[in-house]
């Protein structure tokens, strides 16, 4: 179900990733902003979920942003092209996000 707080955040992100020139393949969204979260910890995220994606040759993006327009219960990441937000992400939940994102329909 859409709450209505998230459909400003939703658009800025189409938007975002518009400029970034990218399609409808799927792509895991990590904010690596400094008000969520320590940007240590988002960083490191980064690096697991790409490495993750990368051992499996997944077909999905893992892009970084400066906020998500969440801000706080990070680190905050998103799903795209069906928009989700999620909070508290740990290394486990964002390898399943990407996993899932791989394998959509299940
Ligand atoms: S700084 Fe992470 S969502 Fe705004």
């Amino acid at each position: 179900m859409l709450r209505w707080f998230e459909v400003g955040k939703k658009r800025k992100l189409r938007k975002l990733m518009r400029r970034r020139e990218a399609t409808e393949a799927p792509a895991l969204v990590i904010c690596v902003g400094k008000a969520c979260a320590e940007r240590e910890l988002s960083r490191a995220l980064v690096g697991h979920v790409r490495a993750h994606a990368a051992r499996r040759s997944l077909p999905v993006r893992v892009e970084v942003v400066g906020c998500l327009h969440v801000c706080e219960d990070g680190p905050i990441v998103a799903t795209y092209p069906r928009i989700k937000f999620h909070r508290r992400v740990d290394e486990a939940r964002a390898i399943a996000l990407v996993d899932g994102l791989a394998t959509p329909g299940e």
